[in-house]
């Protein structure tokens, strides 16, 4: 029996996610190992915590290529060169040609600092703030042709308070982001995700209880 799912893992930024993940995996919670991490931008702190993880990464700068398709042939080249099932996208600020999506279909992973289909794009906690929510919170998904459009794995809520501001509200919302990304990463390594057009079942998920929130709560 293969023991681990081999990671690639798209980055753009500071990789706090890609963090989460390579924790998750050192303390054994993530039947998973990360084959390759591929930044799109050489001056990204992902790439500074893969070193000090010892985790494989390589820089592919988006301008060295003359088109979009260009670029994604050379990270699908990558990827497959290093037997990657599943394709991690944790703050990659690049979209997907179809090419891309063909190449791993429901085998790419996103995660969005929204509750789906609230919000998506950028900016969106400024979205969020100035809309009036009461509720914000991220979304992990599978990767389609839309930006932030596709079928929806987990969900993680949060309030959002009166005194609230982009930072505070990113920050509540980065801390699930971390929990619910390797979640949703170990479900797809049991085995235990289905899709079903746009609905994503987990097997064996127990269902049922009445849980509802409110915001402000109904006590106040
Ligand atoms: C996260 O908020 C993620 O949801 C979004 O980009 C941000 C990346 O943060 N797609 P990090 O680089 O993982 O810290």
């Amino acid at each position: 029996m293969k023991d681990k799912l081999n990671l690639g893992v798209l980055v753009s930024g500071g990789g706090s996610n890609l963090q989460a993940i390579i924790d998750n995996i050192e303390a054994g919670r993530l039947d998973a190992r990360i084959r390759i991490v591929i930044s799109n931008n050489a001056d990204a702190f992902s790439l500074q915590r893969c070193r000090n993880h010892k985790v494989a990464a390589i820089v592919v700068d988006h301008r060295d290529y003359a088109s979009r398709e260009d670029f994604d042939q050379r990270l699908i080249d990558i990827l497959r060169s290093h037997d990657v099932e599943l394709v991690i996208m944790a703050g990659f600020m690049r979209i997907l040609t179809e090419a891309f999506l063909a190449a791993f279909p429901m085998r790419i992973m996103n995660i969005h600092p929204a509750l789906l289909p609230a919000f998506p794009g950028l900016h969106v906690q400024k979205q969020a703030l100035d809309y009036g929510v009461r509720f914000s919170g991220c979304t992990v998904h599978f990767a389609d042709g839309g930006v932030d459009t596709g079928p929806i794995i987990i969900q993680a809520v949060v309030p959002v308070f009166d005194e609230d501001n982009e930072e505070l509200l990113a920050a509540r919302i980065l801390r699930e982001e971390h929990r619910i990304y390797s979640r949703a990463i170990q479900w797809y390594a049991e085995g235990r995700l289905e899709v079903r057009g746009r609905k994503v079942a987990l097997k064996g998920c127990p269902g049922g209880e009445d849980r509802a929130l409110h915001n402000p709560p109904l006590s106040a």
